[in-house]
């Protein structure tokens, strides 16, 4: 493992903090006493109504299916996305004028491989940093760079978005990059708080690109979350097994269904699930038990619709400027480019 000063794109006073555990791979040297995640379960559990938070869908299997489900017909959202990167990559590139590129979530980072061609294409070199939860993730990431886009320097943070993006150095010219709508997932106080985390994280060279699912018909947006193929329902439910795992509860799929609709005043698609009887739900190392009545429901994740120009203004109220707004023929999803303000 190389430890000599390798240059980072961590700022001074943050390197100390960070560590290289596998090469190319850095982790927070003291990564302070995780939120226990059996805890944040009967937490959100216990709440009126009943919800979790979204990034426990997850685990290995719902990952897995969470890859399945980007390849279904009625998924448009990543093909859609990766034809605009493909086809713009160059001109995004172009608008942004950078040396570090900074994505969040990345997983597999194939849809920003168009953004990292361009970037070689125009300046010969580049930092990529992709910051991710999940190490599998990141490992393949690297391994993907190192193999087909050996121009690029890689440092994968296997972090959280907000220890990662904190650490990055404010005079590095960055691009952050936030694909696949995930910013849909957010609830009204994870928008505010990640977008100020986000804005205070940028210099005055930076740059930020996120991708956003639009408001459409409801014909478009509902089968996209209640595919033929019953794969969301699996991801979903999925989840209660994650639960059961992480907190000993006695949750029992087959005694619950999928259901999702399009929430056409929240602009956002909700996906439950939902009690078939009337059950006793136990998590006897907590000695904490609710009952489910049946037709109750726990909304499991949410996905968010955006209007661009509209989700163009409220982020000039967080210093971040439009600069371009790229779309596909159909307007099915954008692409919107933000410079930070000076
Ligand atoms: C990964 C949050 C963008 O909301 O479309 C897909 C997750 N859930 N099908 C989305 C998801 C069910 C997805 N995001």
């Amino acid at each position: 493992m190389q430890h000599e000063k390798s240059p980072s794109p961590f700022s001074a006073d943050s390197q100390p903090l960070w560590r290289l555990t596998e090469p190319s791979i850095w982790s927070l040297a003291h990564s302070d006493s995780k939120e226990d995640p059996a805890r944040s379960i009967l937490r959100t559990l216990w709440d009126q109504p009943r919800w979790l938070e979204a990034y426990h869908l997850y685990d290995d299997r719902g990952s897995e299916l969470f890859e399945r489900i980007c390849e279904l017909p009625e998924y448009y959202l990543t093909r859609t996305e990766n034809s605009i990167l493909e086809k713009n990559g160059p001109r995004m590139i172009a608008h942004a004028p950078v040396t570090c590129i900074v994505e969040l979530g990345a997983g597999s980072a194939k849809k920003t491989t168009h953004l990292l061609r361009a970037q070689i294409e125009r300046r010969g070199t580049g930092i990529f940093a992709p910051i991710d939860v999940s190490l599998p993730g990141l490992r393949a990431c690297r391994d993907f760079v190192r193999q087909n886009l050996p121009k690029i320097e890689f440092h994968g943070l296997h972090a959280r978005y907000e220890d990662g993006l904190s650490s990055i150095d404010k005079n590095l010219p960055t691009l952050f990059v936030f694909l696949g709508s995930t910013i849909g997932n957010f609830n009204p106080s994870d928008f505010v708080r990640f977008f100020s985390l986000l804005s205070a994280a940028m210099g005055p060279h930076d740059y930020f690109l996120l991708g956003a699912d639009r408001i459409k018909a409801v014909k478009v947006l509902e089968p996209a979350y209640a595919d033929s193929q019953g794969l969301t329902a699996q991801f979903i439910l999925n989840l209660f097994h994650n639960i059961n795992r992480r907190t000993g509860g006695n949750f029992d799929l087959g005694n619950m269904r999928y259901h999702s609709w399009y929430n056409p005043e929240w602009a956002r698609i909700e996906m439950y699930a939902v009690s078939r009887a009337a059950q006793e739900i136990r998590f006897p190392s907590f000695g904490a038990s609710f009952r489910w009545d049946k037709d109750a429901r726990i909304l499991v994740e949410i996905s968010r619709k955006f209007d661009p120009v509209r989700l163009q203004e409220q982020l000039g109220f967080f210093d971040l400027i439009p600069v371009e707004h790229f779309t596909d023929p159909d307007d099915w999803f954008s692409l919107l480019l933000f410079k930070k303000m000076a």
